[in-house]
């Protein structure tokens, strides 16, 4: 079937490509999993880790951040940017310790009601974290989705957002939910690049409509002005 063979070769694909050596992914803990997935929102892999390494040196556990004072918290994310990112990690921190007992819920949408915390983010929690069957839908895998399937229009609009959020869901493997989650975010982070499409090395090139068509990178389309 179309989906499993998606995943099948994608993940072949994170076998011999992929990131398997991020400090997060070892171990795979929910509290790391959520702080990483935090500063990654805007923020490249590499300028992460260093951030991420001093921040679990501070803080080893969501009952340590949740105590520190926002001064602090900020003080150590001084240099990332986007800054309410920090301010809603410290809340998320206070929340789960008062509302949830110290522990991340499972659910993605408890994990989804959090500050800070979308619909992708949670998917991406909770697959990495316990390997639920949750999709994502960031900005590089929107742009994977929306080639592979020709998905014509800016995904902006609700149509086009609903599509390829049924198109991520429907893909979804039965296993390694860890690994397919992250295989898809390298993937367009390093392959299906917004500009200058590496296909010549993507796994998924043999069955994607919008290389069929010739036309790679339209998709998405732009916002219309
Ligand atoms: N962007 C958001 N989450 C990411 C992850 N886990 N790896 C790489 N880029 C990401």
């Amino acid at each position: 079937s179309l989906p499993r063979d998606f995943a099948a070769r994608l993940l072949a694909w994170f076998d011999l490509h992929g990131r398997r050596d991020l400090p997060w992914q070892k171990p795979r803990e929910p509290y790391r999993v959520w702080l990483s997935e935090i500063m990654l929102q805007q923020t490249q892999v590499t300028t992460v880790i260093p951030y991420f390494e001093r921040f679990v040196a501070r803080f080893a556990d969501v009952n340590a951040l949740a105590s520190a004072s926002i001064d602090e918290v900020l003080a150590l994310w001084s240099g990332l940017g986007y800054y309410a990112r920090a301010r809603n990690l410290h809340r998320c921190a206070r929340q789960i310790v008062a509302e949830h007992g110290g522990e991340f819920p499972r659910s993605v949408d408890a994990l989804a009601a959090l500050p800070g915390i979308g619909r992708s983010t949670a998917g991406a929690i909770a697959a990495q974290a316990w390997g639920t069957r949750a999709a994502i839908l960031d900005g590089n895998v929107r742009r994977v989705l929306a080639r592979h399937r020709a998905v014509d229009g800016w995904p902006g609009t609700p149509a086009v957002h609903k599509r390829l959020w049924a198109i991520a869901e429907a893909l979804l493997p039965e296993t390694r939910l860890a690994d397919y989650t992250q295989a898809l975010m390298d993937l367009g982070a390093t392959v299906c690049r917004a500009r200058r499409p590496a296909c010549a090395r993507c796994p998924l090139a043999g069955d994607c409509t919008a290389r069929q068509r010739n036309d790679v990178t339209r998709y998405p389309a732009a916002r219309p002005r």
